[in-house]
């Protein structure tokens, strides 16, 4: 059975919303490049919530506290944190960022974005 998540004209300019009780926990959940996804809500570094942050112009979602950016199909992180995380951002990268976001089946209908698993 489907689960409606959120309505897209509830995403804001940052396309990447906090979804809460849904049947797999609070996720962030957006759109990325026209195309609906939903992940884990929590960053890899410090656990950051992520549908606070934005989804970039290439599509990624970027965490709201240091910048690590996420590719939302994969889960995987693409860069590590910034800012003063900078110098270490490849060790991070390589070893929280090697466990992936868990990513969510979704679709787009009626204007909103469904959880269809
Ligand atoms: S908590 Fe996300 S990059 Fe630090």
């Amino acid at each position: 059975m489907a689960t409606r998540l959120v309505g897209v004209g509830e995403l804001g300019e940052t396309q990447v919303t906090i979804v809460e009780d849904t049947p797999h926990g609070t996720l962030a959940v957006g759109l990325s490049g026209g195309e609906p996804f939903a992940v884990s809500n929590r960053c890899r570094h410090l656990g950051a919530p992520l549908g606070k942050g934005r989804v970039d112009a290439d599509g990624c979602l970027e965490c709201p506290w240091h910048s690590a950016l996420f590719d939302v199909r994969t889960g995987a992180m693409t860069r590590g944190p910034q800012g003063a995380f900078k110098p270490i951002a490849g060790v991070v990268k390589g070893t929280l960022g090697a466990r992936k976001l868990k990513t969510f089946p979704v679709e787009l209908r009626e204007d909103a974005i469904w959880l269809t698993a």
